[in-house]
């Protein structure tokens, strides 16, 4: 399995505090049968300056302690970056990162609204060949009120990826319920662990795609297994 968006890295943001801590979330999610893994530290500018090339460096420095210690998970640069206005900016300025520095990239909505210059800001991204992939809309209260706002976001290009802890009901049964809502609606393209350290905020991929086999079958469930392998390789999403 390809896993598109975590907090593995050790002491960047909110993730793993620490190298110990990351090798431990590595093992795991070779356990959970991952075998490839976008880190995606948080971009928050002033809270969290990840920028791009601190993220290749811990990277690099993550892959090769996961090959001396052959653990067979492979680790690749990106981050989850919280939307502003001032985004393209910060990419001109090269301190942006895609998912592997290839087509996707990987956008954090504040937790409770849609700023009104979301979709002008996705619009463009798409200019300059870059598809947006909106994380854990499943918790964005503005789109929990108002679903067609992610409609309206996906109509105009966007990708949502949904969290594995909302489909097995960790975030609570509401979320559960709306996470199942849009995958049932075509509303969501990705399922990723956003995983964080290995208790409260662990992986649940495995559980998550079985949960989606029983509720929505194989084929539903191989076709997030490809998109993942999409973006990963940065080739088109079918
Ligand atoms: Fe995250």
């Amino acid at each position: 399995m390809i896993d598109i968006h975590s907090h593995i890295l050790p002491g960047v943001d909110d993730g793993a505090d620490n190298i110990g801590e990351s090798i431990v979330m590595a093992r795991k999610a070779v356990e959970q049968g991952i075998t490839n893994i976008i880190a995606t530290p948080h971009y928050h500018k002033g809270k969290y300056d990840n920028d791009k090339e601190k993220v290749e460096g811990e990277t690099r420095k993550l892959n090769q302690v996961l090959y001396d210690l052959e653990i067979p998970l492979k680790v690749w640069p990106g981050q989850e970056i919280r939307i502003t206005d001032e985004l393209l900016e910060d990419f001109d300025h090269n301190q942006i990162i895609t998912l592997n520095g290839l087509q996707y990239i990987l956008l954090e909505l504040p937790s409770n609204h849609v700023p009104r210059y979301t979709e002008r800001l996705i619009h463009d991204l798409q200019i300059k060949r870059i598809t947006p992939i909106i994380a854990h809309p499943e918790r964005n209260l503005e789109i929990i009120r108002n679903p067609d706002l992610l409609e309206y976001l996906v109509w105009n290009g966007a990708y949502s990826q949904i969290t594995a802890g909302s489909i097995t009901g960790k975030f609570g049964w509401k979320t559960k319920r709306f996470s199942n809502y849009l995958i049932g609606s075509d509303l969501a393209h990705f399922i990723a662990s956003d995983a964080h350290n290995t208790g409260n905020r662990g992986f649940q991929l495995k559980e998550a795609y079985k949960m989606v086999q029983k509720n929505f079958g194989q084929k539903v469930v191989e076709e997030f297994n490809e998109n993942a392998k999409s973006v990963l390789y940065g080739i088109k999403v079918k």
